[in-house]
């Protein structure tokens, strides 16, 4: 007698931070233009997955987040698992009981996307290759696929440290379906920190997927482009050659640039709060005041995050703590770092 297959699987995955901003794509998640993102350690979805043949008129899918059910959830995993489908149609025979959670707020600035879609991706990709009985060992660099349909973003959170995705001539290799990790980097972006500054954790108003949309007719589409192209170019060279200043300059005018697309859509909106521009000042103020090298930049969100290598981190605690803590949303902040991608957790 065979026993049917079933089982259970969990992956953890981190968010990461961009540097160069993934903003507007084409079909299949394919980025308009390469990104760089750090992986960070801290801020993780936990994933666990159980599988077993489906009963007659059971869903394919069922979800819960920190325990309950997220109906806001429902377009992306609707849209995940279509793919899934896609790709195995075989797995269309099971019933996947989805269970998961994160280490820090969702929708409020920091990829959750990018962490959930990857942690997800893991799992199913993982059982997919189990019930096909294939000998071959399991990687995670094997769900780029399903973690790009997932959410772009979260195709970079596979990789450790820093990641590209999306063609570009300063990474050979570079592909818009997958992201590579970078090689050539300089032991000042070894061990690189970011403290996220939470300014407001609420839900935001305008989705990165509508944000992405209004990319398609933006009026400066063109030049944003061009400004990518360039930016990634500088970027890789400056954590190769551990170009501090070049580093910075990159980053903080990729978010900059980022909320200036989304306040020049059509329509235009703003998520940027008070606070945020508080700090971006303040950051500025401190760095040419004491020469100590940390750069801002935002992802799709209020909240600022901070980016330095560690070594200067006694100095950078001590000005958060004085100054900007008293910005942010009851003093809150998320001490994260680098981190190593994702691991297996059962
Ligand atoms: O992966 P998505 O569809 O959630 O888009 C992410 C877009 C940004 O976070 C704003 C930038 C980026 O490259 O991570």
């Amino acid at each position: 007698m065979t026993t049917a297959p079933q089982g259970h699987v969990t992956w953890q995955s981190p968010s990461n931070i961009a540097i160069v901003k993934y903003w507007g794509k084409k079909a299949q998640q394919i980025p308009m233009n390469p990104s760089l993102s750090m992986t960070l350690s801290r801020s993780v979805t936990h994933t666990s997955v159980t599988y077993r043949p489906k009963q007659a008129g059971e869903t394919l899918y069922s979800f819960s987040f920190h325990q309950k059910a997220k109906e806001s959830f429902s377009p992306k995993l609707e849209s995940f698992f279509g793919h899934v489908l896609d790709k195995y149609p075989q797995l269309g025979h099971y019933h996947f009981e989805v269970q998961s959670s994160n280490s820090f707020p969702h929708s409020a600035g920091i990829a959750s996307s990018a962490s959930a879609m990857s942690a997800l991706a893991l799992c199913i990709e993982e059982i997919a290759l189990a019930l096909a009985g294939t000998r071959s060992t399991f990687s995670p660099i094997g769900a780029s696929e399903l973690s790009r349909l997932g959410s772009g973003s979260a195709v970079r959170s596979l990789h450790p440290q820093w990641a590209v995705w999306g063609k570009t001539d300063a990474l050979p290799g570079s592909d818009d379906h997958f992201a590579s990790p970078l090689v050539k980097v300089d032991n000042v972006f070894t061990d690189f920190c970011d403290t996220i500054l939470i300014v407001d954790s609420s839900q935001k108003d305008v989705s990165s997927t509508a944000g992405h949309r209004l990319m398609d007719n933006h009026p400066y589409k063109e030049g944003r482009l061009q400004q990518a192209h360039r930016h990634i170019r500088l970027a890789i060279d400056a954590i190769g050659t551990g170009n501090l200043p070049l580093f910075i300059e990159v980053c903080e005018e990729e978010a900059l640039s980022l909320h200036a697309l989304m306040m020049s859509s059509h329509p235009g909106y703003l998520l940027m709060k008070p606070a945020t521009l508080q700090i971006m000042d303040k950051v500025r103020r401190f760095r040419d005041r004491t020469g100590i090298a940390v750069a801002f930049t935002l992802d799709a969100g209020p909240n600022v995050h901070l980016l330095y290598p560690r070594a200067q981190r006694h100095d950078v605690l001590e000005w958060i703590h004085a100054e900007l803590l008293p910005l942010c949303e009851n003093n809150r902040w998320i001490d994260d770092h680098m981190g190593h991608g994702p691991t297996k957790t059962r």
